[in-house]
C-alpha cells in the first residue's frame, strides 16, 4: 500500500522532505510527519471537517478512557480478522480523528504480524494533532470520497462515524479476503444527551447500512454506561453534531452538573469483499 497522487494517480515517493510522483507533483511531508495529499481544487470548503474545538473536546473525552472498550473490542475485531505472521499487511482508519483508535491499533496489531497503519481525514487540524501524537501510524489530510491509495492495496478499512463513498472503498480494498469494520451508533446511543437537545428525542433506528461489493458477516453490539463530569459531559457533546443545536444556557447547565448518566450503544460490523 502506497501513497497516490491525487492529481494523476501514479504512486508516490518520499524523497528528502517531499512525496512526489513520476509527473513531479510534489507533497510536503509536514513537521510532524504527516502529508497533505487535498489539493486546494477538491476541497469546498477553506477548513474542512471537525474544527479544533471539536477536535480538542474529543481528545480530552478519549483520553479519560470512555471509549476504550470500543477501541479494546475494534482492536480485537481486527486482530480475529487480520492474518496472522504475515508481512505487508495494511490498515486505513478512515476519518481517523485526532488518532486515538489508529494509534493504539498501530501499537496493539503489530504484535503478530507486520502491519502498517494509515489515518485518513479531512480536517488538517486533526491530522496535525494526530501525526505529533502517534509516529506509529502514517497519516494524511485527504477525503474519503477521493482515497489517496491505489487499486486493491489495502488489506482492512475502519471507519468510525464517517462519511464515505462504496465505490472508493470497493476500489481500494483488497480483492484477496479484504474487510471493512464499521462503527454507528445503535438505537440507544448518547440518549440522555439527545433528550436534553431534542423535546422528544428518537432511538437512533436499526438499518444495517449495506455496502455496495460488500457482504455483511458478522454484528456485535456494544453497550455500557457511562458517568461523567460536568467537564466531560460538554466535551461529549462538543465532539458530536448535537454541539450545533446546543444553547448557551444547556451547554452552561450541562457543565454545572456534577454526575451524568449517558449509555452508549454500539453497532459494529465487519463486511467482506
Ligand atoms: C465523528 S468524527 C470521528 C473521528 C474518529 N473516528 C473518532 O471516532 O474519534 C468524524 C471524522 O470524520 C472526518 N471527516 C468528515 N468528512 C470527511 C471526509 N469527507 N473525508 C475524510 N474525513 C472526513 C471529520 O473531520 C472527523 O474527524
Ligand atoms: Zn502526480
Amino acid at each position: 500500500m502506497r501513497y497516490q497522487c491525487p492529481l494523476c494517480h501514479q504512486s508516490l515517493q518520499l524523497g528528502s522532505q517531499a512525496w512526489r510522483c513520476s509527473n513531479n507533483h510534489q507533497f510536503d511531508r509536514a513537521k510532524e510527519g504527516y502529508v497533505n495529499l487535498m489539493p486546494v481544487q477538491h476541497k469546498k470548503s477553506k477548513n474542512p471537517g471537525d474544527n479544533q474545538m471539536m477536535m480538542q473536546a474529543r481528545r480530552q473525552f478519549l483520553n479519560a478512557g470512555y471509549y476504550q472498550p470500543l477501541r479494546d473490542a475494534v482492536t480485537a475485531i481486527l486482530d480475529k480478522q487480520l492474518p496472522e505472521r504475515q508481512n505487508g499487511l495494511s490498515l486505513l482508519d478512515i476519518g481517523c480523528g485526532e488518532g486515538y483508535y489508529t494509534g493504539f491499533l498501530a501499537e496493539s496489531l503489530n504484535k503478530n504480524r507486520q502491519l502498517t497503519v494509515y489515518g485518513l481525514d479531512i480536517s488538517k487540524g486533526a491530522i496535525r494533532s494526530a501525526a505529533k501524537r502517534y509516529s506509529v501510524a502514517n497519516f494524511c489530510v485527504a477525503s474519503s470520497y477521493r482515497l489517496p491509495f491505489g487499486d486493491n492495496s489495502v488489506d482492512a478499512i475502519l471507519r468510525i462515524y464517517a462519511p464515505c463513498e462504496a465505490s472508493e472503498l470497493q476500489r481500494v480494498v483488497s480483492d484477496n479476503h479484504g474487510i471493512i469494520v464499521t462503527v454507528t451508533p445503535a438505537p440507544h446511543h448518547l440518549f440522555q444527551l439527545k433528550e436534553l437537545i431534542y423535546q422528544t428525542a428518537q432511538p437512533h433506528d436499526e438499518v444495517i447500512e449495506a455496502i455496495e461489493g460488500f457482504e455483511l458477516v458478522e454484528e456485535q453490539r456494544l453497550s455500557y454506561p457511562m458517568s461523567l463530569s460536568g467537564t466531560q459531559a460538554v466535551n461529549l457533546l462538543q465532539m458530536t453534531p448535537f454541539a450545533w443545536k446546543a444553547s448557551e444556557k444547556l451547554i452552561a447547565d450541562l457543565a454545572a452538573e456534577s454526575d451524568f448518566h449517558c449509555e452508549t450503544d454500539f453497532f459494529i460490523r465487519i463486511y467482506k469483499k
